[in-house]
């Protein structure tokens, strides 16, 4: 095993963050895990790292940090309507969504651009233009530490729900992911219907639908409104977009008519936490290096070399004058180490 000390995070999350983890391992067979878990010293703190796409560094790593770097896709099975892939939880994201495409399997295509990797996605069940990763999860492989053996978790033991699963809440820590398996349509079932796709289409001239073209509208869209983490550090969403009840929001709509909403459950609406950030004043607000998008709210950026714990502080005066102004809490999205 090829352990390393105090290695700098920088590299390892999009956010840009300088911080140092006390022992570093880079994951390529997954039976050093097993090693891992037998370790006394190594198994007291084990922290799983993917694309660093979706964490704030706000302090040093205490501990052993595990980046995933276990690779491969395998065609498991197919019939005449779906094929089911296993892919291991290292490979990036972006890249099977490109991969099905180009094989003509559908169900991922609306997930394209979204950073991290494949072992990440589970565990905030990533979604994006009127699609969750949970609805071609077929199962989920990981390691436990305790229990010291590989488990599958079927989709319903995931406990999928918008941005969440089970693996951030009872086991979070407790496991690591090790591979996914999906199940990919061969006939595809196209969702176009979520705000700016359509547009973006009719843009692109595209006469003829297909996966390939979704994806390119959505690579377009996201393109040009969410910041480049090579360029600008940041780890998309921030927040999430809070669900308050229907009576909240007509209450919220006298006062502001054009606030937007998604329908949640009978009772609940979803409102987008950008739009309620910017109507705080916080879109384009920059401290020293650290700020929000100037082109989404929802971002929090590093242009340099912003601390975790002032990003935090900045995440905490945002929600704080949201609450004010219109009493709802938002809740942190990214996962804070
Ligand atoms: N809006 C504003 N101001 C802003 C940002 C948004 O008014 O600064 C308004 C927009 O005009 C629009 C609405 O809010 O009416 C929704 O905006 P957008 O379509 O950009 O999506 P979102 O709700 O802000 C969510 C996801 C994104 C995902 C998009 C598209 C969450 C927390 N975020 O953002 O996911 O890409 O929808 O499906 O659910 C991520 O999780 O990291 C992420 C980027």
């Amino acid at each position: 095993m090829h352990l390393q000390q105090n290695v700098s995070l920088k590299a390892y999350n999009t956010f840009g963050i300088d911080v140092s983890a006390e022992y570093f391992l880079e994951l390529g067979d997954a039976a050093l895990l097993e090693e891992i878990a037998n370790d006394a010293v190594l198994s007291k703190q084990v922290r799983a790292l993917g694309g660093g796409s979706n964490i704030l560094l706000s302090k040093a790593v205490k501990g052993l940090v595990v980046h995933n770097a276990l690779k491969g896709v395998h065609l498991e099975k197919e019939d005449s309507e779906h094929v089911w892939l296993r892919v291991e939880a290292g490979e990036i994201w972006h890249e099977l969504v490109m991969y099905a495409i180009s094989n003509g399997w559908a169900g991922i295509e609306n997930l394209a651009l979204i950073p991290g990797t494949v072992g990440a996605a589970p565990i905030q069940n990533i979604g994006a233009y009127g699609v969750e990763a949970k609805e071609t999860i077929e199962s989920v492989n990981a390691w436990h530490w305790n229990e010291k053996i590989f488990v599958s978790y079927a989709n319903v033991e995931c406990k999928f729900g918008y941005r969440d699963s089970i693996f951030k809440t009872s086991l979070k820590d407790k496991v690591f992911i090790s591979s996914v398996i999906f199940k990919l349509n061969k006939k595809p079932v196209f969702h176009t219907s979520y705000g700016p796709i359509l547009q973006e289409l009719e843009k692109m001239k595209v006469t003829e639908l297909s996966i390939k073209a979704i994806a390119e509208a959505v690579i377009a869209i996201r393109s040009s409104k969410l910041p480049d983490p090579k360029k600008i550090g940041n780890a998309g969403s921030f927040f999430k977009n809070p669900a308050i009840s229907e009576a909240h929001f007509e209450m919220l709509q006298t006062n502001y008519p054009d606030i937007p909403c998604y329908p949640f459950s009978e009772t609940m609406v979803k409102v987008p936490a950008g739009w309620l950030i910017e109507k705080c004043g916080w879109k384009g607000y920059r401290k020293d290096d650290m700020g929000v998008h100037e082109k989404q709210a929802l971002v929090l950026v590093n242009y340099g070399h912003a601390k975790g714990d002032e990003i935090w502080a900045l995440s905490g005066e945002i929600m704080e004058s949201v609450k004010e102004r219109f009493g709802i809490s938002l809740e942190r999205e990214v996962q804070v180490w």
